[in-house]
């Protein structure tokens, strides 16, 4: 063993070279202080130069988001906990904006809005690393609305169907089938080429892998990414997470790619931000938001858009999901949300709790774009759905407490219910465009009439089972064209009358 000063003998002379060969020159570095901190967020003064968006490093090596800025100090949200941050603990600017990975890396993961694997695999491979605030497209740089993207849902695709590059909110109370709606659209994207991103906001753990799970077992998840920002997690990143999967998003939609966006649920997001605000003492308005709350959905639900030819002709949709207290559809964020989106699918819990799922309340939801998408084979089949659901509506509430009832009304009630049961889907179960329009059509004809309501489930089961095989040519014709000629419509009634003799000679069989 050496003693001490030998090794120091050793060392001293090449460390002496090693310092002659330096030149020290002055390097300006500007620090800041935390003033104040906790609660997930932290008032820095002392660093002039901050931007807005601006990532800082605190001497713990924790990130925040520069996101007020006064004259001598400057308000951040954490993005990971407080710990080791006290009053008066340097901070550094790194004057760069906030950003996050992208790329075709991110396919198939899960992360968290920074891009940090929460699947326990290896880090994500970046293509680059985007701002997570961007500007929406330009005028010129959109495009009309003019491809649907099929739901799988017969409710949502006859009566409001959405287009590609369409924002729709998806509104209800809690727990009547909103999360249900966006899974189930995502799971029939398996056979298209549509990308999926799924941005769970706020939520508990639970809720988060039980939406997940269906992604997995049933939907293509190559094609999907899922940006988690649990209940548990730094309010920073849960704010932070509908931008990040937007960003994301839009690296595919940039590159001509058609991407669906989900956003569950914005009702969350909007209590983080007036969370974080007030802990920054930034004024109160309605309800306790800061007044920049509808800018804060705007400019974020703004970027979904269909890109036009020159920009590559890709589409971003958004499903933003917002929750309701007692169906009030006047609170601030929903009514903020309402008029940023291009429709809404409204879910009722009455509906609900009779049974009723998709819980949709038809006569509150609109699509205000999607229309001129609709598959024209859907549009001849669905042309008076919604008029005769409506009347349906109105007129069994009518007779409900016994009022009158003549024929024609009970036909009109009778036909009615079995709208209904058609309408009707049990989750993760999504019909193929043909499919639904061979049920709608058999509606139309009036050959459901003819069945007894009980056997409309086993009818639709029939119609899934054996068409395919009976009429395969009409039916692929109908998925890949989206138009039902006259062959096609004459292939599918004699198709349907089929079956739905068969049907009624059933009991008869079986007896
Ligand atoms: N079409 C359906 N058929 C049968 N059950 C359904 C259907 N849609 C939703 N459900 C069930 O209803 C329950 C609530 O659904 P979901 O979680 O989608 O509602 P939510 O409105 O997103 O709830 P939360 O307010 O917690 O976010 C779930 O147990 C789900 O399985
Ligand atoms: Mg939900």
């Amino acid at each position: 063993m050496t003693s001490l000063p030998e090794e120091l003998a050793r060392w001293l002379p090449r460390a002496s070279e090693r310092v002659a060969g330096l030149t020290p020159e002055p390097r300006l570095e500007q620090v800041g202080r935390v003033r104040r901190v906790g609660d997930g967020v932290a008032v820095v003064a002392g660093l002039p130069e901050t931007r807005l968006d601006e990532l800082i490093v605190f001497a713990n090596g924790a990130h925040g988001l520069a996101v007020t800025l006064d004259d001598e100090s400057f308000g951040c949200f954490l993005l990971s906990s407080h710990e080791g941050i006290g009053a008066g603990s340097l901070v550094r600017g790194t004057g760069q904006v906030i950003r996050v990975p992208v790329g075709e890396g991110l396919l198939g993961r899960i992360v968290n809005p920074l891009g940090q694997p929460l699947d326990g695999g290896p880090p994500v491979e970046a293509d680059r690393y985007d701002p997570v605030e961007r500007p929406a497209p330009a005028i010129a740089d959109r495009d009309l609305v003019s491809q649907p993207l099929h739901s799988g849902l017969v409710v949502v695709d006859s009566m409001v169907p959405l287009g590609r590059g369409q924002r729709e909110l998806i509104i209800g109370d809690r727990k009547t089938g909103k999360t249900a709606i966006a899974i189930d659209t995502i799971v029939n994207q398996r056979d298209t080429d549509v990308i999926c991103i799924y941005a769970a906001i706020g939520q508990r753990e639970s809720a988060v892998s039980r939406s997940v799970a269906p992604l997995r077992e049933r939907g293509d998840f190559s094609r999907c990414i899922v940006v988690v920002a649990e209940a548990s997690a730094p309010a920073g990143t849960q704010w932070l997470a509908p931008y990040a999967a937007c960003t994301m998003a839009e690296y595919f939609s940039e590159r001509g790619r058609d991407v669906l966006l989900v956003l569950d649920d914005l009702t969350k997001h909007a209590n983080v931000h007036r969370q974080l605000s007030l802990l920054l003492r930034n004024p109160p308005g309605r309800e306790a938001y800061p007044g920049d709350v509808f800018y804060l959905h705007g400019r974020l639900l703004e970027r979904a858009a269909k890109l036009s030819p020159e920009r590559g002709g890709g589409s971003l949709t958004a499903l933003p999901i917002a929750e309701t207290q007692a169906g009030n559809l006047t609170a601030y964020i929903p009514t903020n949300l309402i008029s940023i989106t291009d429709g809404q699918i409204y879910l009722e819990p009455k509906l609900f709790y009779e049974g009723h799922k998709p819980a949709v309340d038809v006569s509150r939801s609109v699509s205000r774009v999607g229309g001129k998408t609709q598959a024209a084979a859907m549009r001849a089949v669905a042309d008076t759905l919604k008029l005769d659901y409506a009347q349906f509506l109105e007129l069994e509430a009518f007779t409900r407490f016994g009022g009158l009832s003549d024929e024609r009304t009970q036909r009109t009630i009778e036909h009615g219910r079995r709208i209904r049961a058609v309408l009707e889907q049990p989750q993760l179960q999504p019909l193929r465009l043909s499919e639904q329009v061979a049920l709608l059509l058999a509606l139309k004809e009036g050959l459901l009439d003819e069945v007894s309501l009980e056997d409309v489930p086993r009818f639709k089961e029939l119609v899934r089972e054996h068409l395919p095989r009976s009429c395969g040519r009409a039916m692929t014709h109908i998925d890949e064209r989206h138009e039902l000629g006259e062959g096609q419509r004459n292939q599918l009634l004699a198709a349907l009358r089929a079956l739905v003799e068969g049907l009624r000679d059933e009991p008869d069989e079986e007896g």
